[in-house]
């Protein structure tokens, strides 16, 4: 491939397969039926997900799995969680029948405030821009009036406005800081409309200021966002139980367990470098019912790692202690999610997770996300603590690697059952296949 091509997005989606294939695939049949393998026969359905973004060649599965026994403020929840990572949704549901015999999760949304900003240049002064502000903040509020009614309706809206001087840190840069409540729905597109329409009236209103310069009159937008750092959006999920109920087996004690367990948490308080694979353990729960969901992964992501370092310093997310021999373990995080909008009424699995989640609300589903995730680090810092994480990872893993190896379904009953008294690795499940087929 040696040139640019023009207008791809016009060719029809057999065209965009026969370039591809005949520009990077030399022309091999066999790619191009994997790719239309995955083509769904119902047309209609096909044509929903190709039309989800641009170029669509083909659809991208990831398995759906259900992690059961959830019990979430005195109710049992089945999460639906989308992911490919072999052991995640066994160890959810393990954490999660665990803690639902101590009593269960608790969780509850804190605040729930989203966050734009008007990025703009003023060549001039403060106060007068201050000034400014406060006379045309009304006409700010009547202009997104089309947009916001609805929202209002709903309870939502716009909860306050500011103008914020960031001129010590880049010459001349103000920000319109904007906090909404967006009820059920994420906001994204809501808050940038509102957003948008704000940055053209700041821009014509400065234009016929009276007693602006006409450097003042020239104030320039320069972009208008929504931010995905959400720390006004916080959910706390939670467990706890008397410390000598952790303990399952003789191996360890409830206390020992307990002491482990909040060293483990401690050092990723302590050290970036095991605090990014902690918190990335707490993100495995928390992005697979977030996609199931139909919600937006990068942006959870981007915002909870920026709240894990808000004190300037990368950090765990969750937290743990002994108090009055009780074990607590907890977290506190930003999730801007939504169960209107967006993927949520035209995505089918999306409606069906949701509906399995009994139609939450957005906070509720926040809640309900916040404890996946740290079911999720729980099951992990468990497995760490005592049996290694290799012993369960590996168990899950065993069957891709039969997979890649083309296993009947007889070679894998006997692995399976040979794997029960002997330690998983890769090259002993092809060692012990290889034995099996000579
Ligand atoms: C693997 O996907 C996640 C873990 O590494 C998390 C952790 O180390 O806490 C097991």
């Amino acid at each position: 491939m040696t040139k640019p091509v023009n207008g791809f997005s016009r060719l029809s989606k057999n065209e965009k397969v026969e370039w591809l294939a005949e520009h990077y695939l030399k022309n091999d049949e066999k790619a191009v039926s994997v790719l239309k393998q995955y083509w769904n026969e119902d047309e209609k359905l096909q044509k929903l997900h190709d039309e989800f973004i641009e170029n669509t060649v083909s659809n991208f599965y990831l398995p759906l799995g259900l992690a059961p026994n959830f019990l979430i403020n005195g109710k049992y929840f089945t999460l639906p969680m989308a992911i490919e990572e072999s052991s995640v949704v066994a160890a959810a549901s393990k954490a999660a029948k665990f803690w639902s015999e101590r009593g269960g999760f608790t969780a509850k949304v804190i605040n729930n405030k989203k966050i734009g900003q008007v990025h703009f240049i003023f060549k001039g002064n403060y106060s007068k821009l201050q000034a400014f502000f406060n006379k045309i903040e009304p006409r700010l509020h009547e202009a997104v009036e089309h947009i916001t009614r609805n929202m209002v309706k709903r309870g939502g809206g716009i909860l306050d406005m500011q103008i914020v001087d960031k001129t010590a840190e880049l010459e001349n840069y103000y920000q319109l800081f904007v906090k909404f409540d967006t009820r059920d729905s994420m906001g994204a597109n809501f808050i940038n409309s509102c957003l948008e329409k704000f940055a053209e009236v700041l821009q014509e209103e400065a234009k016929k200021q009276e007693g602006f310069t006409p450097d003042e009159k020239d104030l320039q937008i320069i972009m208008s966002i929504l931010s995905n750092y959400v720390p006004e959006c916080t959910v706390r999920a939670e467990v706890s139980c008397p410390i000598e109920q952790l303990s399952e087996d003789n191996n360890i004690t409830g206390k020992e367990f307990a002491q482990k367990f909040i060293q483990a948490v401690r050092i990723a308080e302590i050290e970036p470098y095991r605090a990014v694979t902690h918190n990335k353990g707490v993100m495995n729960g928390i992005d697979a019912v977030v996609l199931a969901t139909g919600n937006d992964f990068r942006a959870v992501e981007a915002g909870v790692h920026a709240y894990a370092s808000r004190n300037g310093k990368y950090t765990s997310l969750t937290h743990a202690s002994i108090e009055d021999g009780i074990f607590r373990f907890w977290m506190e995080i930003p999730l801007a999610l939504g169960t209107v909008g967006g993927l949520t009424s035209l995505h089918p699995l999306v409606k069906l997770a949701l509906d399995i989640l009994q139609r939450p609300t957005g906070t509720e589903l926040m809640e309900i996300v916040a404890v996946a995730g740290l079911a999720q680090n729980f099951a992990a810092l468990r497995s760490l603590i005592t049996t290694g994480i290799q012993q369960g990872h590996m168990k899950m893993h065993l069957m891709n690697i039969l997979n890649q190896h083309q296993a009947t379904e007889e070679e894998k009953a006997e692995m399976v059952e040979f794997f029960t008294h002997h330690t998983i690795t890769h090259s002993s499940v092809i060692e012990q296949l290889e034995k099996l087929r000579s």
